[in-house]
């Protein structure tokens, strides 16, 4: 993709990685792709980059940056964040314009010489309250621990009213466009959502504070320039406002959330027969219901629509004495995402002897979700009876929504 100008004299140099299709590991599947963006941004005394890329798009950004003039004449790389797929680029930078200074975070000093080694690298550390006067041009810093990293700030540039907030406010987007006002707006939000749903999620309190905090400092910019993703310049108060709902978990406006969340696996249908019994009596009770066999989707796409839903329900055949294996990432994950305010419960069928059910009730509890009933365990294919059992929790479930 070519150089884009983001503001005058703030030119987008990153890269689009069209073909990614798992991020963290295997945690988060990236069905579209990612961009990794860096800027570069030109004052009329000083050239800043502001972040680079991931390794394997070094000369991508290198030959970026050649457009824009001679590479050696940066004077500083602003570096928002450690993580590799922000700096991985930056040893080779580093070498291609030795006489660069590095600004970055008190916290990113170690890690950066922990990832790279110490290289002697001219770093200023830089805290909230800081600026770097590019002429013209000033780049101001905050500081934004754990949005999403101890180390993680985001660079202000005043006089292009441009927030560079590294990983916030991103999505896991890949596209030949670099601004939201040219891609489907339903897309952007899903990913910005699933996004927030599998990074930020643990993040909510801080989340809220940091916004308060840059709407009290009265700082006023019109466009937010993540590092992955889309621009925003159509409307930047779309993803604050997002933001926002999320981190106090409210739906996206406009959108129609499914209330409740059912993800369950199966060996021989009968924990299936449960979660469809269960689907059905929540949808004509009137409830918006997503129902996942774990085995067909990925973890990561459930846990951008909990993100949105009201309760959790979770069911699991027992295998050794304990729910199937294939359930264990989503619940980690959530174990670790800690979702606020929602409800939940499990099911699940057994042969000889069980365990499952109260095994995914300790981890929902484990999880933050409030478990609403010791859950329904039945043995072998369910009968009638069961059935009805099923549609009972279902109806159980209803008035526990109801008395939220
Ligand atoms: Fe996009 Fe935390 O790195």
């Amino acid at each position: 993709m070519a150089i884009v100008e983001v503001k005058p004299g703030v030119h987008w140099v990153g890269a689009v990685d069209w073909n990614v299709r798992q991020f963290h590991g295997a945690t988060y599947s990236t069905h579209r792709g990612t961009t990794y963006n860096a800027y570069f941004v030109q004052g009329s005394k000083y050239r800043a980059l502001v972040d680079t890329v991931h390794a394997p798009f070094t000369e991508v950004l290198v030959s970026h940056l050649k457009n824009l003039g001679d590479l050696s004449k940066i004077d500083y790389v602003v570096i928002n964040h450690v993580e590799m797929d922000h700096t991985g680029a930056l040893p080779h930078i580093m070498e291609l314009c030795p006489k660069a200074k590095v600004y970055c975070s008190q916290r990113a000093v170690e890690p950066l010489k922990q990832h790279f080694g110490d290289l002697g690298w001219d770093i200023t550390p830089v805290k909230t309250g800081d600026t770097l006067d590019l002429g013209g041009k000033t780049i101001h810093f905050i500081e934004a621990p754990m949005l999403h990293w101890p180390d993680s700030m985001f660079s202000f540039i005043p006089e292009d009213k441009l927030l560079l907030p590294n990983d916030a406010f991103g999505q896991h987007l890949a596209s030949s466009q670099r601004f939201d006002d040219e891609v489907d707006n339903a897309i952007l939000m899903d990913e910005a959502a699933k996004y927030y749903a599998n990074i930020l999620l643990p993040f909510n309190a801080l989340v809220a504070r940091k916004i308060k905090e840059i709407v009290d400092m009265g700082i006023e910019f019109d466009t937010i320039a993540p590092s992955h993703g889309v621009i925003w310049r159509k409307d930047p108060g779309q993803i604050i406002k997002a933001y926002q709902n999320w981190s106090t978990g409210v739906e996206t406006p406009g959108r129609v959330s499914p209330e409740v969340v059912v993800v369950f696996d199966t060996m021989w249908n009968s924990t299936e027969i449960m979660a469809e019994a269960i689907t059905d009596e929540l949808s004509a009770l009137g409830y918006n219901v997503n129902l996942y066999n774990i085995g067909r989707t990925d973890y990561s796409d459930i846990i951008r629509e909990i993100l949105e839903a009201k309760a959790v329900v979770v069911g699991s055949p027992t295998m050794n004495n304990a729910m199937l294996p294939s359930l264990s990432s989503l619940l980690d994950a959530l174990k670790g995402l800690r979702p606020q305010g929602k409800i939940g419960v499990a099911f699940g069928s057994h042969g000889w002897k069980g365990g499952a059910v109260p095994q995914l009730t300790s981890l929902l509890s484990e999880a933050g979700i409030k478990v609403i009933d010791p859950g329904l365990a039945i043995q072998w294919v369910p009968s009638e009876t069961d059935i009805e059992a099923s549609r009972d929790l279902a109806r159980k479930l209803d008035q526990a929504l109801k008395d939220l």
